[in-house]
């Protein structure tokens, strides 16, 4: 989790958005890593949408809510991909739908050769082991009748990765110690605990089956910020030690900056900005991007949430507009351009890895 890059953009490091080869789905892969190639992305997410249909009434018609629309990135191994995004903004849709938590609508994903999308619930539930998802809120994450001792085991349990009950029990204490959770704690409940150490609880429960793609969707957010700092650093920690990759979504600018090597920025279920964070952060091509990061405050600074953009309304996801879904908020837009043709996301330069889908981007 290196963050800055001062070179900028490197044209030798291009990545298509596309992944080179997919296997087929029926070959014996249950639980087996086979690229380790770290040239190789080890996720690719490919136009990936998800609609909700939504009932206000009884009496009325379905309504069609757009929650994610045509998100693709890639995911090299031991990267940290940071997304940033309002609230509503489809982040915790996608964490989701990544991992087939929740059922795109479209798209697909593509997990170490794998199309998960096309995987029988039997061989998905092998790859679980292999990623893992952290939560915002622990407490509601945790199931309050276990204890953190068997909270930890269940995936081990699960997956059969404990050749005994003394393993068993090793295997949970060394996990709790990783986190920096006291074993006496191993018979309390999560109510019995911290915000906090219920937060180092879930990381411990999802490192127990030795994830390699790890996705954690505001995973400091509902923590106080002194336990929020601690909790970042142990992430980082973790990171770097056991080689992970990680999709890390974040409404907070200061975290996702901290944690990123690329980032991507999303509005209104799409991707508007995506680059190494040093030169999202510092380029900011998409008015919106430069919204966010302009307003971000000193680093004496207290507020922790995205700003308001501006103060005008962000379009309604069961009525997508035609065009650019920022232009109701753009200090940028064209009409007659930007509300009749919505914007790809696309590179900035030839071969460049940092893409905005704006038709009238801030130059650098
Ligand atoms: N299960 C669901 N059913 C219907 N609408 C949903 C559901 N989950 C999320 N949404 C809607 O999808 C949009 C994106 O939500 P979400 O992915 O939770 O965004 P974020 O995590 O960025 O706040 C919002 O408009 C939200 O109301
Ligand atoms: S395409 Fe137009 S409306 Fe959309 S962000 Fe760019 S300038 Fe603004
Ligand atoms: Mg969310």
């Amino acid at each position: 989790m290196s963050g800055a890059d001062p070179r900028g953009m490197d044209a030798a490091d291009d990545e298509p958005l596309e992944p080179p080869t997919v296997e087929a789905t029926d070959a014996p892969t249950e639980g087996r890593a086979r690229s380790k190639d770290p040239a190789r992305a080890l996720v690719y997410v490919q136009k990936l949408s998800k609609v909700y249909a939504t009932r206000r009434s009884l009496f009325r018609a379905p309504e069609l809510l757009h929650a994610l629309s045509g998100v693709s990135f890639y995911l090299k191994p031991k990267e940290t991909l940071g997304i940033i995004g309002e609230s509503g903004s489809g982040k915790s849709t996608l964490a989701r739908a990544v991992l087939r938590l929740t059922e795109p609508t479209l798209g697909r994903v593509v997990f170490d050769g794998l199309d998960l999308m096309a995987l029988s619930p039997r061989e998905l539930r092998a790859q679980r082991r292999r990623m893992q998802i952290v939560l915002q809120n622990p407490a509601t994450a945790l199931a309050p009748h276990m204890t953190l001792s068997e909270l930890v085991a269940e995936g081990i349990d699960a997956f059969g990765l404990a050749a005994s009950r003394k393993d068993r029990l090793e295997q949970v204490v060394g996990y709790c110690h990783r986190v920096g959770l006291d074993e006496r704690l191993l018979e309390r409940y999560p109510h019995e605990l911290s915000g906090g150490q219920r937060q180092r609880v879930a990381l411990a429960r999802a490192l127990a089956v030795g994830p390699e793609f790890l996705v954690l969707d505001e995973p400091t957010s509902a923590l106080d910020v002194s336990v929020q700092a601690q909790v970042l650093n142990l992430l980082g920690e973790l990171q770097r030690e056991l080689g992970l990759t990680q999709l890390f979504i974040s409404h907070d600018l200061r975290v996702i900056q901290h944690v990123s090597d690329r980032i991507g920025v999303m509005y209104f279920g799409k991707l508007v900005e995506l680059g190494r964070a040093h030169d999202v952060v510092t380029r900011r091509h998409h008015p919106y991007t430069r919204a966010l990061f302009d307003a971000l405050p000193a680093r004496d600074g207290t507020r922790r949430s995205l700003p308001i953009v501006t103060s005008r309304e962000a379009p309604d996801p069961s009525a997508p507009p035609r065009g650019c879904a920022f232009f109701s908020r753009c200090s940028r837009a064209e009409a007659g351009r930007c509300d009749v043709e919505e914007p790809p996301l696309a590179e900035t330069a030839p071969r460049s890895r940092h893409r905005v889908a704006c038709w009238f981007p801030h130059e650098a």
